[in-house]
């Protein structure tokens, strides 16, 4: 028996060994020569952490809200597609770990389980990624749909106007099933004996027309609060807030669209410091250990949102494996700010990280 995995990234073999070769590639691979997917990660690297001592870290509170909700800690679920290819219970057994760790969970889009099924199995505060099609009325069926099931806000991603071009599913003949939210509203399958089916169908179907003027569209079908997700410059996050979102989630997507865009933790800091505070900044891309959280909490986000190994915990062991990497990552969340001198979320601030820039100047 393999031994027990002692950090998240030790789930990834694990998730690896548990399922087919082309689900585990969907699920690790990024897009082109996957230099912004190893960037993401490589860049938390370059930044080292500048604790203080003799503060009292007998009791450290991870506890935190995003968008007024209560959380236990700043680290959320990321909306990441087909859960059931990983695992048979797939976004059901994910949500239920995200309400036992007591966070939230934002259930994709193009999810495996219905925006019902994981409404009825699981308490926790939950939020809807939604993607926009060319039939736009799929998009208002589905915000109907979070709506009266108690969804808490919609997060609208940005940077899929086409599939990113993600050559392990080309080789593999990437077959995704049907997307069960859109069960009864049109077929997910398309037509293809070559490359990748998945690719087809999103380039066929997202709507390559969303502007931002089309936000004034979504609120006037919602009254759910609005997060742009995808979003990598100061410009657009001046946009987002002039618009009026609830926040934004600074995000290349896990490196799976636009390659080369630059590591999501690099233009964090220009992101939060063009909103002026104006507007809560979320974060992904490459938080892996309980020090990228806090990196990216010094940085000026309010949480993180982490995608692959929450797909590899439920790939490895199911709800328990998603639990599990959740609670590792704060278990060193928590152990960062004690020996950093951090009682509270709110007591880590800029000046406990050093940047590349830093050392520059
Ligand atoms: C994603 N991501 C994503 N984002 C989104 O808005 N809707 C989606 O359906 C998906 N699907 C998806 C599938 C898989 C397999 C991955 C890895 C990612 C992107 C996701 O929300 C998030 O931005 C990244 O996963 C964050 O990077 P890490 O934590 O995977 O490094």
């Amino acid at each position: 028996m393999p031994a027990e995995p002692v950090n998240v990234n030790e789930f990834q073999q694990l998730a690896k060994e548990a399922i087919p070769k082309m689900y585990y590639d969907f699920y690790a691979g990024g897009a082109e020569d996957e230099f912004s997917l190893k960037e993401n990660m490589e860049a938390f690297r370059r930044i080292t952490l500048r604790p203080r001592v003799l503060v009292d870290v007998s009791r450290i509170d991870l506890s935190t809200t995003v968008l007024g909700f209560p959380i236990s800690a700043p680290i959320m679920i990321a909306p990441t597609a087909l859960h059931k290819l990983a695992h048979p219970e797939g976004e059901v057994a994910t949500a239920k770990a995200a309400a036992a760790c007591n966070t939230i969970m934002v259930l994709s889009f193009t999810s495996t389980c219905t925006v019902e099924e994981v409404a009825s199995s699981c308490k926790a505060v939950r939020f809807f990624q939604l993607y926009v099609y060319k039939r736009r009325d799929v998009a208002a069926v589905l915000v109907q749909r979070a709506e009266r099931n108690g969804y808490k806000a919609l997060v609208l991603t940005v940077d899929v106007p086409r599939l990113g071009r993600r050559e392990a599913d080309i080789k593999n003949n990437m077959i995704a099933p049907q997307l069960k939210n859109l069960d009864g509203l049109f077929s997910t399958q398309v037509e293809s004996d070559k490359g990748s089916n998945m690719e087809r169908f999103a380039n066929q179907t997202l709507d390559a027309s969303l502007r931002w003027e089309d936000i004034a569209w979504l609120r006037s079908i919602t009254n759910l609060p609005i997060i742009i997700k995808g979003i990598l410059t100061g410009e657009d996050a001046i946009k987002a807030a002039e618009v009026g979102v609830a926040g934004i989630v600074v995000s290349n997507h896990g490196a799976r669209q636009l390659d080369y865009s630059p590591a999501t933790i690099s233009v964090l800091e220009e992101v939060v410091h063009a909103t002026k505070g104006k507007i809560p900044v979320l974060f992904d891309g490459g938080v892996r250990r309980g020090t990228d959280v806090f990196k990216a909490l010094a940085l000026g986000a309010q949480a993180v949102l982490v995608g692959r190994p929450v797909i590899f915990g439920l790939a490895a062991k199911g709800e328990a494996g998603v639990r599990r990497v959740i609670e590792m990552l704060k278990n060193e969340l928590e152990l960062t700010m004690a020996l950093s001198g951090c009682p509270r979320v709110k007591d880590i601030t800029r000046s406990h990280v050093r940047t590349e820039k830093d050392r520059l100047h």
